[in-house]
C-alpha cells in the first residue's frame, strides 16, 4: 500500500481528507495546543481534530493561523474538524453554537463539522442544522461521531445529506467490523478516535511482539493498522517526540498475516465514556 504523510481519501461529496490527523482532546487551550500544532505541522500533519467541548478551539485556531504565517501555508492546505456538543442540539442553538465555534477558531469555514454524540432527543434536529450549515457553505463536509448502525439507519431515513464521516472509538482491541462494513456500504468513512487506546495497551505483550518484528513502536503499529484498513486516524499527543513518532508510519507495511493477527486482538475494549452497546453514558 503506497501511503505517505500527504495521503488523503475522498469523502462521498468529493472533499479530500488527510488520513492522518492530530487529535487535541485534553490538550489545554493556549500555548500547549499552539505548540502541539506547530510541531505537528513541521512533522507534516495537515489535519486537526477539535470539538467545542474540548475548550481549545481558540488555541487550535491560533496554532493554524501561526502555521499559515510561519510556513506559508494556505488555508486550503489545512483540514480542520470541530464538533457540536449535545447541549446545543436544538436546531437554532446548533446554528448559534456553530457560529461561536467559527469565531473561536477564527476561521471562515471548517472542513468537517460533526455531531459529537447521538443525543437521543434532538439528534435529528441537530442533523438538519448541520445540513443547513453545509448548504450555506460554512462546513465543507458534515458527519457524525459515536453513531452505531441503528443511529445511522435512523439518520439516513430522513437525511438530505449523507454523513461523510463517522468518528468512533476503534482499535484492534475494539474492531468494529460490522460497523465498518455498514459504513463502507453506505459510503461513509470511518475515523478512529482513541487509536492508541489512550495508552492503555501500548505495553501489551502480543502487540509488542508485532512492533519488534517491524522495528517500530506499539503506537506506530496501532496507527498503521488503521491506515491499512483505509480508516482516518487522529492520535493525540501534546509531546513533540510523540507527535513525530506517530507520523513515522509510512516507511513500512504490515503484512496481511499481521493485519489479521491484529484484527484478532478484539476484546470489545471500550475506553471512552459512551457505551454503544447500552446506548448510554457509562
Ligand atoms: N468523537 C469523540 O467522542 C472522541 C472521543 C475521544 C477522542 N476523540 C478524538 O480522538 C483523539 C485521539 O483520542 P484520545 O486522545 O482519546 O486518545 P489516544 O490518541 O488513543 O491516546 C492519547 C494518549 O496516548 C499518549 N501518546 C500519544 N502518542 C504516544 C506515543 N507515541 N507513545 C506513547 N504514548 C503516546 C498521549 O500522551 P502524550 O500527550 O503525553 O503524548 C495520550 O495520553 C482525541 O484527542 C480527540 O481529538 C474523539
Amino acid at each position: 500500500m503506497d501511503l505517505n504523510i500527504n495521503s488523503k481519501i475522498k469523502l462521498n461529496n468529493g472533499v479530500e481528507i488527510p488520513l492522518l490527523g492530530l487529535g487535541t482532546w485534553e490538550i489545554s487551550d493556549g500555548n500547549t495546543v499552539v505548540n502541539a500544532i506547530r510541531w505537528a505541522i513541521s512533522a507534516g500533519y495537515r489535519h486537526f481534530d477539535t470539538a467545542t467541548i474540548y475548550g481549545n478551539e481558540k488555541g487550535v485556531g491560533q496554532g493554524i493561523k501561526n502555521a499559515m504565517q510561519e510556513c506559508d501555508l494556505k488555508r486550503e492546505e489545512i483540514f480542520v474538524t470541530t464538533k457540536l456538543w449535545i447541549s446545543s442540539f436544538q436546531y437554532d442553538k446548533a446554528l448559534k453554537a456553530f457560529e461561536r465555534s467559527l469565531k473561536s477558531l477564527n476561521l471562515d469555514y471548517v472542513d468537517l463539522y460533526l455531531l459529537h454524540w447521538p443525543e437521543p432527543t434532538h439528534r435529528q434536529d441537530a442533523w438538519k442544522a448541520l445540513e443547513k450549515i453545509y448548504k450555506d457553505g460554512k462546513a465543507r463536509s458534515i458527519g457524525v461521531s459515536n453513531y452505531y448502525q441503528h443511529h445511522l439507519e435512523e439518520l439516513l431515513n430522513e437525511a438530505d445529506v449523507i454523513p461523510t464521516v463517522n468518528q468512533v472509538e476503534l482499535t484492534p482491541y475494539l474492531y468494529l467490523k460490522d460497523l465498518k462494513d455498514f459504513c463502507e456500504n453506505h459510503d461513509i468513512r470511518l475515523e478512529a478516535y482513541s487509536p492508541l487506546t489512550k495508552g492503555r495497551k501500548l505495553d501489551d505483550k502480543k502487540l509488542m511482539e508485532v512492533a519488534q518484528k517491524y522495528n517500530k513502536t506499539t503506537a506506530q503499529i496501532l496507527i498503521r493498522w488503521d491506515l491499512q484498513h483505509n480508516i482516518i486516524v487522529i492520535p493525540k499527543s501534546s509531546k513533540e517526540e510523540h507527535i513525530i513518532e506517530n507520523s513515522q508510519i509510512f516507511d513500512f507495511t504490515l503484512s496481511e498475516e499481521d493485519m489479521s493477527l491484529l484484527n484478532s486482538f478484539d476484546e470489545k475494549l471500550y475506553i471512552g465514556m459512551w457505551n454503544p452497546t447500552l446506548d448510554r453514558w457509562k
